[in-house]
């Protein structure tokens, strides 16, 4: 796809979605086929929304310890089926995919699916930069080019406001077993956003247990310790994963115009009625 200014990001397409380009697309396409465990915990995240964050956390209540320094994500799209299948249960499993594409199973079996959400323009910023810094995409855009293709969605899995619209409609109609995160509630009041995310996944929580999920999933700690596979593939030699890990960083990025884009785009989905949406942004 090209940016405005003649700028590249090199993709794989499947059936109009833009994946990364070291996805296999029949991998994609026989994830129909997968076969999910009934106590299978499934984490669903637009990119950039705090994946590896929300994996940490998520396999620490769940399990009750911290692995450090293994590579907790297990992303479907990334993993071979019989890897998958090879992990113990429960397993907590990770997706990009858009409601549309989730394996059915995970909704026959009733799995319990946690719904990762962040406020989009803090999503595009960190995009841009994940995009720029990793060799695979041989983007060398600018800001102000990229951020079209953000807003058009075209990057890989494609539009923020699709992808949040379509989660928000399965949401609101009660059909399956999710429950939503917001990365903002994690970092405004960890200890409160965590209990609730125990009290979904109906696991035991203690605030000894909740303080050291805090300790180790800092920021500053997964940086220093957490395996990085995508460290080797940085252009500049800084984690492409572990940048900033903040709230709000879009204000040094965003021109008042980009402001009223993004705005607009919100409305264009319906989103902007949201209550939920509209505090994140
Ligand atoms: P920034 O680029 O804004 O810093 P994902 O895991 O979905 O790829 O998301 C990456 C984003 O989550 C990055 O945002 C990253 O810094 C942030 N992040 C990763 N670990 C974090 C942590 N432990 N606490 C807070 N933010 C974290």
């Amino acid at each position: 796809v090209e940016d405005e200014r003649g700028g590249c990001l090199n993709m794989l397409e499947d059936a109009g979605y833009y994946f990364s380009p070291n996805v296999q697309s029949d991998h994609i396409l026989n994830l129909q086929n997968f076969k999910a465990r009934s106590d299978d915990v499934l984490l669903v995240s637009y990119p950039k929304s705090g994946t590896h964050w929300f994996s940490e956390i998520t396999t620490m209540l769940i399990h009750g310890y911290w692995n450090l320094p293994q590579e907790t994500m297990k992303h479907l799209e990334y993993f071979p089926a019989n890897i998958l299948n090879e992990i113990p249960s429960p397993r907590v499993l990770n997706t990009h995919l858009p409601y549309p594409r989730i394996p059915l199973d995970f909704f026959r079996k009733r799995c319990k699916i946690v719904v990762i959400m962040r406020n989009p323009r803090d999503v595009a910023v960190s995009y841009y930069k994940f995009i720029s810094n990793l060799s695979v995409w041989n983007y060398s855009g600018h800001w102000d080019s990229f951020f079209p293709l953000f807003l058009n969605g075209n990057v890989p899995y494609n539009s923020w406001f699709e992808h949040t619209e379509n989660w928000l409609k399965v949401i609101k109609s009660g059909k399956h077993n999710l429950h939503v995160v917001f990365y903002e509630d994690f970092q405004s009041d960890f200890k409160d956003a965590c209990r609730k995310l125990a009290d979904f996944l109906e696991v035991p929580c203690s605030p000894e247990l909740i303080d050291a999920i805090h300790r180790e999933t800092s920021f500053a700690n997964m940086k220093q310790n957490k395996e990085d596979f995508s460290l080797h593939l940085s252009k500049n030699g800084q984690s492409p994963i572990y940048r900033k890990g903040e709230v709000g960083d879009w204000q040094n990025w965003f021109t008042s115009e980009q402001i009223d884009l993004i705005d607009q785009e919100m409305e264009s989905w319906g989103l902007h009625t949201d209550p939920r949406i509209r505090c994140l942004i």
